[in-house]
């Protein structure tokens, strides 16, 4: 047993605590240095879970396979254990706290016999924010040791901001899978058919056993910094939420910051890492995080954001020179891929990485692969883990104590059909209805495969209460602070007649990005729509981009009785909630009712020859 570097009681006796449940063979106190990593990393090769990569090609990184059982958060098996079902609402899956706890304390009993248990101390925030908070993660798997040093600031600069007397979020994981004397390990434990990821919402308190992966395993990111922080945040008046943070600076020096909200696997990472397109010379876009976002009003009457993380653990399928070549050079080094499949020369390889892919691979199921053999070489879910101070657009105040003002949040599906490229909200209680009734198509992030779903705010995995308080708490954060963010959404997806997405994306939301910022200037036109406050044709900036206004007149165009279809399904969703529904959501969907009451069949802006006749009324609110 290596020794605690702490003599934080509570500390100290819960890691007592679990080590007498658990019964490890040893414990490791994390101090999250750089010698202690390595070590680490040449253990988990030594033992086949990770594979050095081309020290050449990819310097310091490695590749990982998981189980092929084990790809992905498991939403079905994630629980929200409060007192009262009340308080987990609709929305995700509750359990009684004690119930859960007689479940679960036979599993963990003997769960890490035979491996050594790792206490990981980190910060969620810069150290010594008021903003971010400490959690001691134990673990059984040395791969989460490791991914955390990348994803958090993890091991004595914690313990030293905890203090003997500090307070921590726990948060319990196990792979459970013990090891009988003398057994062979797998290169990859886990017990994937009693797999649980349980929040004790009240007592602030994780439980997650039988998963190695992402979000179900790396405790400090969904688990503390969405469903125990967001509950926390509703009783604390600040907000937790599944935002990327940007920063956007004009030629002239004028610099913003917006937080945008899009479901896992729909953008944000590659929105957190814009690189502003021809045309935009002179313009600057900078990262202060991709996946999550903490929020509190500064004393000057303006929201201030932090990252609680200190890397990325992104989506690696479809990542390319092409599409997000910023994230290609965070990746170029001191990375830990997933699922990845790997090239001869000892280089990792996914979809989407290049046009043609390599004659040979080995795919994440560590099988011979060839172009022509039908099978995906990477996992549609395969991600790597890198150091955010690896990012070449990392924001100079991303490590910033006090973070960044937010002028505008940003919320957006993957949707197909009916929504517009972006429109604002006409005010904050818009703003929220908008956000509340955002829809989403499935993506591989989760082991959930709706076709279409309601997805508020981007949290509905990751509400750690009922999403109608949430939505209540949304609509009070207001009482707060003097000057709310503006609101928007926005949706890069839009396919045409032949399933060819309208809009080019990527780069090209710059343009989106810089009307936004126009409009929080207050110095850009708007028109009113019946869903809210859209840019026309010339409203943007098309320097450097052919895009025909009659087709960009397709993309901002609203379909009557889709939208109204649309208000429909919202009721039912909104019914879900009972009374507990703010009313003022409920008024919200009415007005949007009767403003499509009014609407033509096909709702457009107004083309270039009845621009005159004023089709659209243009509104400066
Ligand atoms: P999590 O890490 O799971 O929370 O997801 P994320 O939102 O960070 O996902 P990420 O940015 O990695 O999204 C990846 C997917 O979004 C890929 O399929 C991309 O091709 C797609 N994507 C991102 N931006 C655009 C865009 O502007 N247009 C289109 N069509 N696709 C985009
Ligand atoms: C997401 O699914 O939104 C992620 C990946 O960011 S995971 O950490 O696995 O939840
Ligand atoms: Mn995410």
């Amino acid at each position: 047993m290596s020794a605690a570097k702490t003599n934080n009681a509570k500390l100290l006796k819960w890691v007592d605590e679990i080590a007498t449940l658990c019964e490890p063979d040893r414990i490791h106190w994390c101090d999250g240095s750089q010698e202690e990593y390595d070590q680490i990393c040449a253990q988990l090769v030594e033992s086949g879970t990770l594979i050095k990569l081309n020290e050449e090609k990819r310097p310091g990184s490695f590749l990982c396979r998981s189980d092929p059982r084990d790809v992905a958060r498991v939403e079905d098996r994630t629980f929200i254990c409060s007192q009262d079902p009340e308080n987990a609402g609709p929305t995700n899956n509750w359990c009684h706290p004690q119930e859960m706890k007689d479940k679960l304390l036979p599993l963990y009993r003997g769960s890490m016999r035979g491996r050594t248990m790792y206490v990981i101390p980190f910060s969620m925030g810069p150290l010594g924010s008021d903003i971010a908070q400490i959690g001691v993660q134990i673990s059984d798997s040395p791969y989460v040791a490791v991914s955390m040093r990348i994803m958090t600031r993890m091991g004595d600069g914690a313990l030293a901001a905890l203090g003997h007397d500090g307070d921590f979020i726990p948060c319990l994981h196990s792979v459970g899978a013990p090891l009988e004397p003398g057994e062979q390990d797998v290169s990859w434990p886990c017990d994937p058919d009693n797999r649980y990821i349980v929040h004790f919402t009240e007592q602030r308190l994780i439980w997650s056993y039988g998963s190695g992966y992402g979000g179900n395993a790396l405790l400090g990111k969904k688990c503390f910094a969405l469903r125990i922080a967001s509950a926390m945040a509703q009783k604390e008046g600040w907000l937790a939420e599944h935002m990327l943070i940007l920063g956007l600076e004009s030629p002239e020096g004028d610099k913003i910051y917006v937080a945008a909200a899009f479901p896992s696997a729909c953008g944000k990472t590659n929105l957190a890492m814009i690189i502003p397109p021809a045309g935009y010379e002179g313009w600057k876009a900078w990262t202060v995080g991709d996946d999550i976002a903490w929020i509190k009003p500064g004393s000057d009457g303006r929201l201030y954001a932090i990252n609680p993380e200190a890397g990325f653990f992104g989506v690696a399928p479809g990542t390319s020179m092409k599409s997000n070549p910023t994230a290609m050079e965070s990746m170029s080094r001191n990375t830990i891929f997933t699922n990845a499949a790997l090239t001869d020369d000892g280089d990792v390889w996914w979809e989407g990485m290049s046009d043609v892919p390599p004659a040979h691979l080995i795919d994440w199921q560590g099988n011979d692969w060839t172009p022509d053999c039908g099978r995906n070489a990477a996992h549609p879910n395969a991600r790597f883990t890198t150091p955010i101070v690896q990012c070449p657009s990392v924001d100079p105040g991303w490590d910033d104590p006090k973070g960044v003002p937010i002028s505008a949040f940003i919320f957006g599906g993957r949707l197909s059909k009916t929504f517009p490229l972006v429109f604002e909200s006409f005010d904050w209680n818009h703003g929220v209805y908008l956000a509340a009734t955002m829809g989403s198509e499935a993506t591989a992030a989760a082991d959930n495969q709706e076709a279409i779903r309601r997805d508020p705010m981007a949290m509905l995995p990751f509400c750690g209460y009922n999403m109608a308080d949430y939505w209540n708490h949304w609509l009070s954060i207001t009482d707060k602070i003097d000057h709310p963010p503006k609101i928007f959404r926005v949706n890069w997806f839009r396919k045409d007649g032949n399933g060819k997405f309208i809009w080019p994306g990527f780069g090209e939301n710059m343009r989106v990005m810089q009307w936004i910022l126009g409009r929080v200037q207050q110095s850009n036109n708007a028109v009113e729509s019946p869903f809210g406050l859209m840019p026309d044709y010339q409203d943007l900036n098309w320097r450097g981009l052919h895009f025909e206004p009659a087709l960009f007149r397709e993309l901002m165009s609203i379909d009557r009785s889709e939208a109204q279809k649309e208000a429909e399904d919202q009721r039912s969703f909104f019914d879900r909630f009972g009374d507990r529904l703010p009313v003022e959501l409920e008024r919200q969907r009415q007005n949007l009712v009767a403003r499509l009451d009014q609407a033509p069949p096909v709702w457009q802006l107004a083309g270039p020859d009845d621009r005159s006749e004023n089709k659209a009324r243009s509104s400066g609110r």
